[in-house]
């Protein structure tokens, strides 16, 4: 049966941990398998911004064997002219996956519903599960196992990256704190997710409006950007907001002294964290950002095998 990664969750704890064993493998010997050696297609479409996601994916393909096909939507018939299901179907005779960023994610579902080939969603307003492969591929290697651990998050609760770090967190068995206003909380349904998926896996997710409760005894500290692409009209808003939950080295010297501090970039300096944070020496955004490659190189692998 075709699998898709639309949202973290779409993954099983032992899923997700047979991705991050074989993320660390291709890590360690980089060419070492070639599932799309002819070379085979993966079309990788952007309705939004991108430097990480699209050379990562890029490189990545071609690493695999296969050849690498970035669409942006606003030079292509998706995006208002044609529908995410009617693309799939064409896609589909050429190309091996397809990678999409986009903004909603009904149209990552339709497009999953429409096709025979995985569809990953590359960041949606909802969910980023690629960027938390990667994290959770990071605190690994950092931290040794993920069950346990606590992680976390400061600033936009109801961001793709706060839902995303919940739903991947307690599938990993992590206790993942998210802090923020009441009016920027987790959407509800996805916390009422997170905790069914916890009570299998001995994670939990628990919301704050207090950042300094949050951050007390954190083994990862965790922020995004205040401004998600598609809010830039609430930017002012926003900049007042979420002004108390930046990351300092205050709320460093909060968490555990071997606490390390993860970004999933582009980062806003002196908003969201502090350049002595993200540039200090507890701060590992540089092998976050590589192990972009290694996962979606992990995940694509995966996803052929269950075809
Ligand atoms: N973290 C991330 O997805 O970065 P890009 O927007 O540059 O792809
Ligand atoms: N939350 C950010 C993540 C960017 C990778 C955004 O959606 O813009």
């Amino acid at each position: 049966m075709t699998r898709h990664l639309l949202r973290d969750d779409d993954l099983t704890a032992a899923e997700q941990d047979e991705i991050l064993d074989l993320a660390l493998a291709l890590k360690k010997d980089r060419w070492k398998l070639k599932p799309l050696e002819g070379p085979q297609t993966v079309a990788v479409i952007f309705d939004k911004s991108s430097t990480r996601t699209r050379v990562s994916f890029a490189v990545g393909i071609a690493d695999l064997g296969g050849s690498p096909l970035i669409i942006s939507t606003a030079n292509s018939q998706l995006g208002g002219k044609e529908t995410p299901s009617d693309t799939a179907r064409v896609l589909e005779r050429q190309v091996a996956a397809i990678v999409w960023r986009t903004y909603a994610q009904a149209g990552l579902e339709e497009m999953a519903r429409g096709t025979t080939v995985p569809v990953v969603n590359a960041l949606s307003d909802d969910f980023h599960p690629c960027q938390l492969l990667a994290d959770l591929l990071t605190i690994r290697e950092h931290k040794g196992a993920l069950k346990g651990l606590t992680l976390t998050f400061f600033g936009d609760g109801r961001s793709n990256m706060a839902h995303s770090y919940i739903l991947a967190g307690v599938t990993a068995g992590m206790h993942v704190r998210v802090t923020s206003p009441e009016s920027y909380s987790p959407r509800e349904d996805v916390v009422a997710d997170a905790d069914r998926r916890a009570a299998e896996t001995g994670g939990s997710v628990t919301l704050y409006t207090d950042p300094i409760e949050a951050a007390a005894g954190a083994d990862v500290i965790v922020t995004d950007t205040w401004v998600s692409m598609g809010k830039e009209e609430e930017k002012i808003a926003r900049l007042r907001d979420l002004g108390a939950y930046k990351v300092t080295q205050e709320t460093m010297a909060l968490a555990q002294p071997d606490a390390i501090f993860i970004h999933c970039l582009p980062a806003d300096r002196g908003y969201e964290v502090d350049a002595e944070v993200i540039d200090g020496p507890q701060s590992v955004v540089w092998d976050e950002a590589e192990n972009r490659l290694h996962a979606q190189k992990a995940l694509l692998v995966w996803l052929l095998r269950q075809q």
